[in-house]
């Protein structure tokens, strides 16, 4: 029997309605396998911003601390990049807790369910064999310049004599890079053996930093394989032949990118979960963060049409990650993947001959395969 505890940030939009579902599965592994968790919900984002007036409170963060675990939602009201109110965002609570926490692997596996090949905007044939996992760099880079104003890091809109100008810094120290590029090599050991380190080494310096960090920590693995991809050509690679990939490592905005760009190899956003780690061990495992990659979906917010999906499989992987709980985690897998197969669907995979039911419904069809003895 394991003990665990574990905060829960649903936060705005759709962030509610599919963590809902990832804690019922949670709840039920917890029964069925006599474990015991000690959940605390708490809010954040814009949520924290309308009650709290912050967008996650110290007492919240402290909670967070004290936990095994932290199962995220989603925050942000309007679709990306329409706010600009200029006061307190949102998204400040996902820097704050990554920054601090020291949440500097981003876990991002991508693996298309056969039953969902239809869903894909690919052809079948192109999706077989597609397995891949992404290790995106999630605590430097681009968007760290932001949070404050650091010295040497400028990211602000200036007005000058010649006109306005905006500017934003991509730094990243050697060590920053080395600690994922290693996490990167150590997961390829469990897995094809095989890494792409991504990067733009014709242009940016960052990345001819990044090349150099790539081959000293490949030295020390000398049975992983690994190639070295400018992001163009991993961008097109992801969907001409993404079988190809094996562990794919990058910075923060290519790794941002390329994994919306990639979670339409599994039919849709809604799909895709993550797993943010840092050194931090529990009982258990490491010390993280989960949650789906998708925002807060304001278009479908309300309606009962979010897909559960990448919050019930994030809610696995901190299972497999923070709790040690492996085998509980392949079990929620494969409930989701036979739910699939039987034909339920979401509206935003919807396809010809399939069931599409309501987030509340699939999160049903799912719980009910995992009570299956
Ligand atoms: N980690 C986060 O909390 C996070 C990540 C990305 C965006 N955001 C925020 O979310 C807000 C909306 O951003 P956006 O619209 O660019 O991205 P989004 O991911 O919220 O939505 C993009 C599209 O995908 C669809 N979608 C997303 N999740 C879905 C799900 N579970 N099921 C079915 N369809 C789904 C939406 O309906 C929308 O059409 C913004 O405020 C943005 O800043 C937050």
């Amino acid at each position: 029997m394991s003990k665990a505890t574990i905060t829960v940030l649903p936060g705005d939009g759709v962030g509610p309605e599919v963590t809902a579902q990832a804690l019922k599965v949670l709840r039920a592994v917890e029964e069925k396998c006599g474990h015991s968790f000690t959940v605390h919900k708490r809010r954040v984002g814009l949520d924290a911003l309308a009650a709290e007036g912050v967008a996650i409170s110290e007492s919240t963060f402290e909670t967070c601390a004290q936990s095994d675990a932290i199962l995220f939602g989603a925050v942000g009201s309007l679709p990306a990049g329409e706010d600009r109110s200029g006061g307190p965002r949102p998204e400040q609570a996902l820097f704050r807790l990554r920054k601090e926490f020291g949440f500097f692997a981003n876990l991002r596996p991508v693996r298309p369910f056969e039953a969902l090949y239809g869903a894909s905007s690919l052809k079948p044939e192109h999706l077989k064999g597609a397995d891949m996992i992404f290790v995106r760099e999630l605590s430097a880079g681009l968007y760290y310049g932001r949070l404050e104003s650091v010295p040497g890091k400028p990211s602000e809109i200036r007005r000058t004599q010649q006109g306005t100008e905006a500017v934003d810094t991509l730094l990243y120290t050697e060590e920053e890079i080395e600690r994922v590029v290693r996490a990167a090599f150590e997961i390829a050991l469990d897995r094809e053996r095989k890494v792409t380190s991504v990067d733009k080494a014709n242009v940016l310096s960052s990345s001819v930093l990044w090349r150099e960090v790539v081959e000293r920590v490949a030295a020390d693995h000398p049975t992983v394989t690994y190639e070295h991809m400018l992001v163009d050509a991993c961008a097109m690679r992801l969907i001409r032949t993404p079988s190809d990939f094996d562990v794919i490592v990058t910075e923060n905005l290519f790794g941002d990118i390329l994994t919306d760009e990639a979670s339409m190899l599994t039919g849709s956003i809604g799909m895709l979960p993550s797993a943010s780690l840092g050194t931090r061990r529990t009982a258990g495992g490491m010390f993280g963060l989960y949650e789906p990659i998708h925002g807060s979906a304001p278009d479908i917010a309300g309606q009962d049409k979010a897909n559960p999906v990448g919050a019930i499989l994030s809610a696995a992987l901190l299972l497999r990650h923070s709790l040690g709980l492996a085998q509980e985690a392949s079990a929620v897998e494969e409930a989701v993947e036979a739910a699939i197969r039987e034909g339920y669907r979401t509206p935003d995979l919807d396809e010809d001959g399939r069931t599409v039911v309501g987030t509340e419904e699939m999160g049903r069809r799912i719980l009910d395969r995992l009570r299956q003895p």
